[in-house]
């Protein structure tokens, strides 16, 4: 890959639209968090729609961990963040919202994922996967 076949693009994402079926590969990290449940529902599947068949799509975000001590230690952690970027930056989100069944709906499979920092810091790697909505050809 060589410099010139970067592009740079400054934009408000919820405002962008890309290019369809464009990227083999996208990465949203620590970005999904930012914006509200209803805000994800339009952002998502348009940024899939960037996406040709068989693309990727890797996401890194934080998550409440699932029970004990750790769910508890996360609830912690995210509440004081959360309330930290809406005042400093007046993030839209007043909550953390699990983009993964609005990944499912535009048409992604979970192919694996990570979990660090005791159960707070999710990575997680999708596919597009073919519609089973979309009659193929011969039918
Ligand atoms: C927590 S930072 C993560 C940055 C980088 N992905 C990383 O992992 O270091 C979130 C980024 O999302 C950007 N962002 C938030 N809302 C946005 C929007 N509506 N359009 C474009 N960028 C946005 C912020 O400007 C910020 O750079």
């Amino acid at each position: 890959m060589t410099a010139d076949r970067v592009t740079f693009i400054h934009a408000d994402a919820l405002a962008w639209q890309p290019p369809r079926k464009t990227y083999d590969l996208i990465v949203t990290h620590f970005f999904l968090d930012c914006f509200r449940p209803e805000q994800l529902q339009h952002l998502i599947p348009t940024i899939a729609s960037s996406a040709p068949p068989a693309g990727h799509w890797l996401v890194a975000d934080f998550q409440e961990a699932p029970a004990g001590w750790q769910k508890i230690r996360s609830q912690l952690i995210l509440g004081l963040m959360y309330w930290f970027f809406r005042t400093v930056t007046r993030l839209p989100a007043r909550r953390l919202t699990c983009p993964d069944p609005l990944l499912r709906q535009a048409g992604f499979q979970l192919q694996g994922e990570q979990v660090f920092e005791w159960g707070l810091l999710r990575s997680t790697c999708w596919k597009q996967v073919p519609s089973s909505r979309t009659p193929s050809p011969a039918a």
